[in-house]
C-alpha cells in the first residue's frame, strides 16, 4: 500500500512535470481539469498531514499569507548592468574593442533576447529553491521568494543530473503580452486602475506584498545567465553550453538563443530578432551579445559597473513622453468620430510622431486624457500610435475632460452614440463631406440605384473637383461636364448619362437601401418597404412604429429615427425626389398583428409633428383606414390643434378622441 507520504510525493513530482511541460516547454501534457483533479488531491493530502507539506510543494504557487514588508537581501554577488548600443556601429565597436582586447581575429558570442522585465535572482540549495530578490540598487535587493515561487515556470526543485549544491540563477521576470492585455480587461472589467505595460504590470504584481494576488498574476521566468560560473569549471567552458545545462534542469531559457561569429553574425541576429519581435509572446527592447568563452569574459572583466565581455544591443524605444497640444476630432468615411491627439513632436518606434489615436470617447474618458497633458505615447512596429497614459504628477491646474461635440465637426449634423458602443457617429450620413464618397459609392452600387459606370475613381474625381456633393447632385450633371473628366470619352460620357437617367424609376426597397442608413440593410430595406408602403410612412414612423416590422429591434429603428431626424439628410431625400427619382408606391403589407387592422380614423386640425399625409400613411401601415367624414363607423377621431366641427360631432357620436401621442400610443400597443 502507498503511505500518505509516497502519494504526496508521486502527486509533486506529476504536477512539477505537468507545470514544465505547459509553462517551460509550451507543450501541455494533460487537460486543465485532470490537472486541477491532481492538485486538489495534493491539497487535500497537505491539509490532512500538514507534516507532509514541503517548500517545493507546487501548493506553495497559490501564495501564502502577507507580509508586512520585504526583507532586505545583499547580493553575494552584485548584480550588474550593461553598457548600451543603439547603432551597428556601436555593435561593431563592441566587437573590435573584444578581438583586441582578446588579442584574437574572430570572437563567437552568445546572443539572447534582452528581456523588457525585471531582474531576479534565484538561489537554490541542492536543487531546492530557498530564495529569490529583486536587483534592488544592484548590491541589496528585496526578498520575494514567496512571490516567485507562485510564478508557474520557476521550478521549486531542480531535476537532471549534476545539479550543483549551490546554485545562484539570474535572470528576468515578465509578464506575456496577451496574458497583460487579458489581465488589463479583468482590471478594467472590475473598475480598477490598468496597467501602462507589460513590464509596469510584472513589476506591480512582483512587489506585492500579499502573495495570493501574484499568484494570480500570470508572470513568466527567462534565465540569462547565474551569478558565478566559476563553479562549473572546468567542466563547462561556453556561456551557450551553460545556458543549454540550466534547461536540462528545467530552468526557462529563450529559445531564441544563438552563437554567432564576429560583427556580421552579430548584426545579422539583431536583424533577425529585430523582424520576429512582434512574433513572441512577450516584450523584447532589444538583444544581448556576450563573449561565449567564459575564459575570455573573465579576461576582459569589468569596466565600473558593466561587464566588458558583453552589451545590449537596443531597438528603437517604442514609447516615449510628450505633451498633448490638442485634442481634435476626426470623421471617418463611415461617419465614425475618432478623437486624435495632436502632440508636441517626438522620436519614438524608430520615426517622428505627432500625431496618436485616442480610438474613441470612453477611451479617452478612462484614460483621462486633457489637452496639455503629459502622455506616454507608444509606437509599436507598423501600429498606429497611440496614448497609452497621461502621466498625472505632470498635469497642470485648471485642465478640463475632453468631451465629443453634440455635433459633426464637419458637417454640423447631430452626433449618436448608442448607449452600448463605443463608437459615435455622425448622421448626416447623406450630407456630411467627410461620408460623401462613401455615400455615393454605397448609392450607385448595384443593389442600391444600381447606377453602372459610377465607379470609385469616378466619385474621387466628381466630388474632388467639387462637382457633386451629394446623391442628389449626380441628377444635375451635363455631357460637357462629364465629358471634360479624365479618362472619360463622350461614349462614356453618355453611357453613364443613361446609367444615371435610368436610376431614376427603382423602387422603394432599393432607395431606402441606398439611403445608407446605419444598420439598415437591404434585407431591412425590403421589410421596410413592404410594411410601410411609402417613403411617407417611413418618414412618419416613430421607434416603437418601426418595432412593428418583423426583425426590426430598437437599434434599428433607434438607427432610422435619428437618420430621418437630420434635416440635412431629408433635404436630400427632397432634392432626389425632385429631380425625378420615383417609384410606384405599393399599398402597406397589412400584417394580421398590425395594431389598427379594422379600425377607421378620421383626421382633424394641425398635429403637433405630423402632417396630415404622414399620419395617414402611419395609421395605413398599421392596418387602419383613414376616412374623410365622422360617423357612427368611426372607431377614433385623431384631433390636433384647432380642430373644428369634425371634433364636435365626434363628441356628439362619443367617439373615441386621440392626440398625436395617444394615436402612436395605440400604434405602438
Ligand atoms: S546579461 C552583468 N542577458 O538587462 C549583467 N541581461 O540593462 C549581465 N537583461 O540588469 C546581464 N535580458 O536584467 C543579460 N539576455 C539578457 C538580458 C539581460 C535582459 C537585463 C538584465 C540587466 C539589464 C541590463
Amino acid at each position: 500500500m502507498t503511505t500518505p507520504a509516497e502519494r504526496a510525493a508521486f502527486l509533486r513530482a506529476e504536477i512539477e512535470r505537468h507545470n514544465h511541460a505547459y509553462y517551460v516547454l509550451d507543450a501541455p501534457t494533460i487537460p486543465d481539469a485532470e490537472y486541477d483533479k491532481l492538485f486538489r488531491e495534493l491539497q487535500e493530502l497537505e491539509a490532512a498531514h500538514p507534516e507532509l507539506a514541503t517548500p517545493d510543494s507546487p501548493t506553495q504557487r497559490v501564495g501564502g499569507a502577507p507580509l508586512p514588508a520585504f526583507r532586505q537581501v545583499a547580493h553575494a554577488v552584485p548584480m550588474l548592468s550593461l553598457n548600451n548600443a543603439f547603432t551597428a556601429e556601436e555593435a561593431e565597436a563592441f566587437d573590435r574593442r573584444c578581438r583586441e582586447a582578446l588579442g584574437v581575429d574572430d570572437v563567437d558570442y552568445a546572443c539572447e533576447p534582452k528581456f523588457d522585465g525585471l531582474a531576479i535572482t534565484l538561489r537554490y540549495e541542492h536543487g531546492l529553491f530557498v530564495l529569490g530578490a529583486t536587483r534592488g540598487d544592484g548590491f541589496t535587493g528585496e526578498d520575494v521568494t514567496q512571490n516567485l515561487r507562485t510564478v508557474r515556470n520557476i521550478p521549486l526543485r531542480l531535476t537532471g543530473s549534476d545539479v550543483p549544491a549551490q546554485l545562484e540563477v539570474r535572470g528576468e521576470v515578465l509578464m506575456p503580452r496577451r496574458e497583460f492585455e487579458k489581465l488589463n480587461e479583468r482590471q478594467r472589467a472590475a473598475g480598477e486602475k490598468e496597467f501602462v505595460n507589460p513590464r509596469n504590470a510584472a513589476a506591480g504584481s512582483l512587489r506585492q506584498l500579499d502573495p495570493k494576488i501574484t499568484a494570480q498574476r500570470p508572470l513568466r521566468f527567462f534565465a540569462y545567465g547565474v551569478a558565478d560560473a566559476s563553479v562549473f569549471h572546468p567542466a563547462l567552458t561556453l556561456h551557450s553550453a551553460l545556458m543549454d545545462r540550466l534547461a536540462s534542469w528545467g530552468i526557462p531559457v529563450a529559445a531564441e538563443r544563438a552563437v554567432v561569429r564576429g560583427a556580421a553574425g552579430l548584426l545579422a541576429y539583431y536583424e533577425k530578432i529585430a523582424a520576429a519581435r512582434r512574433t513572441l509572446s512577450y516584450d523584447i527592447d532589444g538583444v544581448v551579445y556576450k563573449v561565449n568563452r567564459l575564459a575570455d569574459q573573465e579576461k576582459l572583466g569589468y569596466v565600473s559597473r558593466a561587464p566588458r565581455f558583453a552589451i545590449a544591443h537596443k531597438f528603437p524605444a517604442e514609447e516615449a513622453t510628450t505633451t498633448v497640444l490638442a485634442i481634435e476630432v476626426q470623421v471617418g468615411r463611415t461617419g465614425a468620430l475618432t478623437p486624435v491627439a495632436r502632440l508636441a513632436p517626438v522620436f519614438v518606434g524608430g520615426v517622428t510622431v505627432t500625431n496618436a489615436t485616442l480610438h474613441n470617447e470612453d477611451e479617452v474618458r478612462r484614460k483621462d486624457v486633457r489637452v496639455g497633458d503629459t502622455v506616454i505615447v507608444r509606437r509599436a512596429g507598423d501600429v498606429i500610435p497611440e496614448v497609452v497614459a497621461v502621466v498625472p504628477e505632470k498635469r497642470r491646474p485648471g485642465s478640463a475632460e475632453f468631451r465629443l461635440p453634440a455635433r459633426c465637426p464637419v458637417c454640423g449634423s447631430a452626433v449618436e452614440k448608442p448607449e452600448d458602443e463605443a463608437i459615435a457617429r455622425c448622421t448626416g450620413g447623406l450630407y456630411c463631406p467627410a461620408q460623401r464618397k462613401q455615400a455615393l459609392m454605397h448609392f450607385a452600387s448595384r443593389r442600391a440605384l444600381d447606377i453602372e459606370g459610377l465607379g470609385e475613381k469616378l466619385v474621387d474625381q466628381l466630388v474632388d473637383a467639387g462637382l457633386v456633393e451629394t446623391a442628389a447632385d449626380l441628377y444635375r450633371l451635363d455631357l460637357a461636364t462629364l465629358a471634360g473628366l479624365e479618362r472619360m470619352g463622350e461614349k462614356s460620357a453618355r453611357n453613364l448619362l443613361a446609367a444615371i437617367e435610368k436610376s431614376k424609376q427603382t423602387t422603394l426597397a432599393r432607395f431606402i437601401y441606398a439611403l445608407g442608413i446605419r444598420n439598415v440593410g437591404e434585407a431591412t430595406a425590403k421589410d421596410l418597404a413592404r410594411h410601410f408602403g411609402s417613403l411617407e410612412a417611413l418618414l412618419a414612423a416613430d421607434e416603437a412604429a418601426l418595432q412593428a416590422v418583423p426583425e426590426v429591434g430598437p437599434v434599428v429603428a433607434s438607427s432610422i429615427v435619428r437618420f430621418f431626424a437630420e434635416p440635412h439628410n431629408r433635404e436630400v431625400i427632397a432634392a432626389l425626389r425632385a429631380a425625378g427619382v420615383s417609384w410606384e408606391e405599393g399599398t402597406p403589407a397589412v400584417p394580421s398583428r398590425a395594431p389598427l387592422a379594422g379600425k377607421t380614423f378620421v383626421l382633424t386640425g394641425t398635429l403637433p409633428t405630423l402632417t396630415r399625409e404622414e399620419a395617414k400613411a402611419l395609421i395605413e401601415a398599421a392596418g387602419g383606414k383613414v376616412a374623410g367624414s365622422v360617423s357612427k363607423k368611426t372607431d377614433y377621431v385623431v384631433a390636433g390643434a384647432e380642430a373644428g366641427a369634425k371634433l364636435a360631432k365626434a363628441q356628439e357620436l362619443g367617439i373615441a378622441i386621440l392626440d398625436e401621442n395617444g394615436l402612436r400610443r395605440l400604434i405602438a400597443s
